[in-house]
């Protein structure tokens, strides 16, 4: 499977990433801003160059009103690693419109701000490697945004197509657990759902019994007969 930490804050992914979980980082406005951090070409080079030494994968969103817009700022992100950036558009139509200008030129594509699993169809056809569907955004529009992302899984399966499904807006750890059973494998969440999947107390007991008994055996025993 593939998780990515979705954040800005930087002092999260020192305190996560090193953990070895995470193929990458996903970003959007929202997230800069929430973060304080400028949504600009330049920072978002400075974040990237932080976020690659971590990980695999910078994930970040373009921005624009027009397909033009989203372009030139998709292709200044991405010049500075057109292996490892991958570019975040929304699906609406500019946004696939410039996700298709982008990918002509080379530049990996994730549409995001998917909402019903039929958008799964676009990415199929327009054959880029994600689409973020927002789980918990579904579920407060008053759809079932659970069985949408089974479904966009169920559509890629069927049709034979390599689009991976990256669920977002996944708002607790055994949601986690519930897509995978459905077969879903490429996620990005919060650093709370991030500290959660560590949460069990009984491994923590476990590794200071562990530790306690590990003291004990530095003691050198005389173990002849
Ligand atoms: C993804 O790009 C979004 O940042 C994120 O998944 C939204 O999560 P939220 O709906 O819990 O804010």
């Amino acid at each position: 499977c593939r998780f990515f930490l979705d954040t800005a804050d930087t002092a999260e992914w020192d305190g996560l990433l090193p953990r070895g979980l995470f193929h990458g980082v996903t970003t959007n406005p929202t997230l800069l801003a929430r973060a304080n951090q400028p949504c600009t070409v330049s920072n978002l080079h400075t974040l990237a160059s932080k976020a690659l030494s971590l990980t695999d994968e910078f994930m970040c969103q373009t921005w624009g009103s027009t397909a033009d817009e989203m372009y030139k700022n998709g292709m200044e992100i991405s010049d500075m690693d057109r292996d490892r950036i991958v570019i975040k558009v929304p699906v609406t139509a500019e946004g696939t419109k410039a996700a298709t200008m982008l990918a002509r030129s080379g530049v990996r594509i994730c549409l995001t701000a998917c909402y019903n699993s039929k958008q799964a169809l676009i990415a199929a056809s327009m054959g880029v490697e994600y689409i973020a569907p927002y789980l918990g955004r579904m579920n407060d529009n008053g759809k079932d945004g659970f069985k949408e992302c089974v479904r966009m899984q169920n559509i890629v399966d069927g049709l034979g197509s390599d689009t991976r499904i990256l669920v977002a807006s996944i708002r607790d750890s055994e949601t986690l657990g519930d897509l995978a059973v459905e077969g879903l494998d490429t996620f990005t969440f919060s650093p709370m759902v991030a500290r959660e999947l560590f949460d069990e107390p009984l491994t923590d007991a476990a590794a200071d019994e562990f530790e306690i008994a590990a003291s004990l055996g530095s003691v050198e025993f005389d173990l002849k007969p």
